[in-house]
């Protein structure tokens, strides 16, 4: 029949947060984990929801999860280790893909090798469809938008507002984010894909009056946002990290000569996984509440001039991802996806649905 939308990691913090925000809707997603009683248990709690056993170690149990039609989301990271599966599983029924990953390696391995075999199942594949990386695909289409033609290059940047403690970030979070640390980055520059350590590049953004660092990382824009601007030769995001920009692109250049080494780089994220583990919970809803985000866009012309400005700001991170998940998928299963293959938000979207589909779930446009 298809059209059921499946939530794989239910019990993880982030698959939690996005299956709540289905109930709320008026969804009746069925939910996924790997822990049969914990998460039949949850299925319960959230008004009787039917519920599945899956685990990425028994694939065909994944595979069981979806047919035709259906929305897989999968919250089960770190994904360059676990997020496979679920991807197989997905483009083998011919169902549309959501996740929540925001790991440079795994976007890359959306775009550039499932993407083509989505387009041939005919499914759609939204790949880091959380706060990492719709709100810049968003500012960065409406600043083009603003621009026209004349734009040839997009400069990002994400900030948090409010102080992000050491417990800011959920389990699942950090042990990504230990994982992408020694990845290979990437970036889009003089009108094509090519490597970039994270970390390559400073830039100073005006956020609220004052002038904020950030460093420059690899995201989904770098292959979103050439589809919806034919021509765009430069596509720059940056993480807002404050005074600690400076210091984190030269330490970068030793991380990315170490991970060059045969083996370096699987030994220091072997290393890393076995201290940072997920599935330890994450902010809670007052740790939430006060902090929200700040994401600005700025397109330019060939000779660097700003040409438009978008700015966003709104949510917490983790408040954002549940919601805009959940709106994606619900739209994903009533047939609102505009492609298949690997499709970034805007042109998975448009750029108009994507807007108000942000602002429900928490993030708007401020000038
Ligand atoms: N894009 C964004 O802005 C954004 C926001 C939030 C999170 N994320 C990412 O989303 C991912 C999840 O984060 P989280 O904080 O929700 O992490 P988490 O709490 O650790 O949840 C991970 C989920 O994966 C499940 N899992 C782990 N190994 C599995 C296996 N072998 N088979 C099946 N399920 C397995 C866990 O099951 P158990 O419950 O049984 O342990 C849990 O349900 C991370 O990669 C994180 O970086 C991104």
């Amino acid at each position: 029949m298809g059209g059921q939308i499946v939530v794989f990691g239910a019990t993880g913090y982030t698959g939690r947060l996005v299956a709540e925000e289905l109930v709320t809707r008026g969804q009746k997603p069925m939910l996924a984990a790997r822990d049969a009683g914990r998460v039949k248990a949850l299925a319960e709690e959230l008004g009787g929801l039917e519920s599945a056993v899956a685990d990425v170690s028994r694939p065909d149990s994944v595979r069981e999860l979806v047919q035709a039609g259906d929305v897989l989301v999968s919250t089960v990271g770190p994904f360059v280790r676990w997020g496979g599966p679920a991807l197989d599983a997905a483009i083998g029924a011919g169902a549309h893909y959501i996740d929540s990953t925001g790991e440079p390696a795994f976007i890359r391995r959306v775009f550039e090798r499932e993407g083509p075999r989505a387009k041939e199942a005919g499914c759609g594949l939204l790949t880091a469809f959380g706060y990492d990386w719709v709100p810049g695909n968003l500012a960065g289409g409406l600043a083009l938008r603003d621009a026209g033609d004349a734009a040839s290059a997009v400069r990002i940047g994400y900030f948090v507002r409010g102080k992000m403690n050491r417990d800011g970030a959920s389990g699942g979070t950090k042990a990504s984010a230990a994982g992408a640390f020694f990845e290979h980055g990437y970036a889009w520059r003089g009108g094509r894909l090519v490597t970039e350590r994270g970390a390559a590049r400073v830039h100073n953004f005006d956020i609220g009056g004052r002038s904020r660092g950030a460093v420059s990382l690899a995201s989904s824009e770098a292959f979103a946002l050439p589809r919806i601007h034919p021509g765009l030769q430069e596509v720059d995001v940056y993480l807002g990290v404050g005074a600690a920009a400076r210091a984190m692109s030269i330490a970068s250049i030793g991380i990315s000569a170490a991970i060059r080494i045969p083996g370096a780089r699987a030994a220091l994220q072997g290393a890393l996984f076995r201290f940072i583990k997920g599935s330890t919970g994450g902010p809670s809803p007052e740790q939430r509440e006060s902090t929200g985000t700040e994401i600005v866009a700025e397109a330019l012309d060939p000779s660097g001039k700003v040409l438009s400005e978008a700015r966003l700001s709104g949510l917490n991170a983790y408040t954002f991802t549940g919601a805009i998940i959940a709106w994606a998928a619900e739209r994903a299963a009533a047939g609102g996806l505009l492609g298949t293959g690997a499709l970034g938000p805007v042109d998975g979207f448009g750029l108009d649905a994507l807007v108000e589909g942000a602002a429900v779930a928490g993030i708007r446009r401020s000038s």
